[in-house]
């Protein structure tokens, strides 16, 4: 490894002040060397201070996508690739890691064709959050039930601490912040032929970090969520440890997925079998899935688009 990204490392991992001298005892080089490192490093952007008498400080990244910085807040190796811009992080991260079999994450600064669920478009708009990773399933029952809902919980989790906003879920997974759509998740699996196991799910997750220009068809539902500036690399590492570290039972999983669900108890209109229904959410069950009234009978939805609000509205 370079010696500028020896120390990369090394600010990151010891995260404060140290002086050139101490650097150079430690990689065994000279001051000077050290200086030109720390040059190189700032003309790829890194935020470094120097001050006379102290020390390097390197300051965490605000708004930039970093290898090292994601690398040193994630609790396992995975194969990470970022991009200034690409099509869909989901369409590259499949291919990915149907080619290495190794769990990858890829990120990007924007998306030309990012997607969303049910084969529409999910609209990008530069410098916000996109990214895609992928889990291998070991155990189809216990790693695959609920994986849908865990990720939702696990963003909602991470907007709240890493950025203080308190987010809500409309199952299954879109992201609301004050009424309005702010973000969203795409789950997808890789199935063995064979088998007919899954063997990897590929999760997208997007958010709209900062103000937005919306497109006409989205301006009155989408929102962002306004942050003046955020560290990308520790929201992405925050929401993929979480989703590792499944230990909270499948009772405690639900019964959280309700309270930040703003479907819970609401009329709703939804697709069943190409026609228009009505009903009441009154539950989710123990599969994740929407427990609606609909004339005093009940209506398991394992999938759908689901809107909010009873018949008058919708035809408002
Ligand atoms: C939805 O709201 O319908 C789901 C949207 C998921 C969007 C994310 S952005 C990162 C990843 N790449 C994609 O093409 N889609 C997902």
């Amino acid at each position: 490894m370079a010696l500028k990204d020896q120390i990369l490392n090394y600010l990151i991992v010891e995260n404060k002040t140290i002086s050139g001298q101490e650097m150079a005892n430690y990689f065994h080089v000279s001051r000077g060397a050290i200086w030109k490192a720390i040059q190189a490093l700032k003309e790829e952007n890194y935020q470094i201070e120097g001050r006379s008498h102290e020390g390097y400080t390197l300051q965490p990244p605000q708004n930039s996508l970093s290898i090292p910085f994601l690398k040193n807040h994630l609790h396992k190796n995975y194969q990470i690739e970022i991009f200034n811009q690409i099509d869909s992080t989901s369409t590259y991260a499949k291919q990915l890691c149907e080619k290495t079999q190794d769990e990858c994450i890829v990120c990007a600064d924007v998306q030309t064709n990012g997607r969303g669920r049910t084969g529409k478009s999910f609209f990008c708009s530069p410098g916000n959050l996109y990214f895609s990773f992928t889990m291998k399933i070991e155990n189809q029952e216990r790693d695959l039930s609920l994986l849908t809902i865990r990720c939702g919980l696990a963003t909602i989790h991470a907007l709240q601490t890493i950025l203080q906003k308190d987010c809500q879920l409309k199952w299954v997974n879109d992201i609301y912040y004050n009424g309005k759509k702010t973000g969203g998740i795409l789950s997808e699996a890789i199935i063995d032929f064979e088998s007919k196991a899954v063997q990897q799910v590929i999760i997208g997750i997007g958010i709209n970090l900062y103000p937005c220009k919306f497109p006409d068809e989205i301006h009155d539902i989408a929102t962002s969520l306004n942050v003046k500036q955020c560290d990308k690399n520790l929201l992405i590492a925050s929401i993929v440890n979480e989703m590792r570290e499944n230990n909270q039972s499948i009772d405690a999983i639900i019964q959280e997925y309700k309270q930040k669900c703003i479907l819970m108890n609401q009329e709703i209109s939804y697709l069943y079998n190409n026609q228009r229904h009505y009903g009441k959410v009154i539950d989710v069950n123990e599969k994740g899935n929407l427990v609606v009234i609909e004339n005093q009978q009940e209506v398991i939805l394992q999938s759908g688009e689901v809107t909010l609000g009873s018949q008058n509205y919708e035809k408002k």
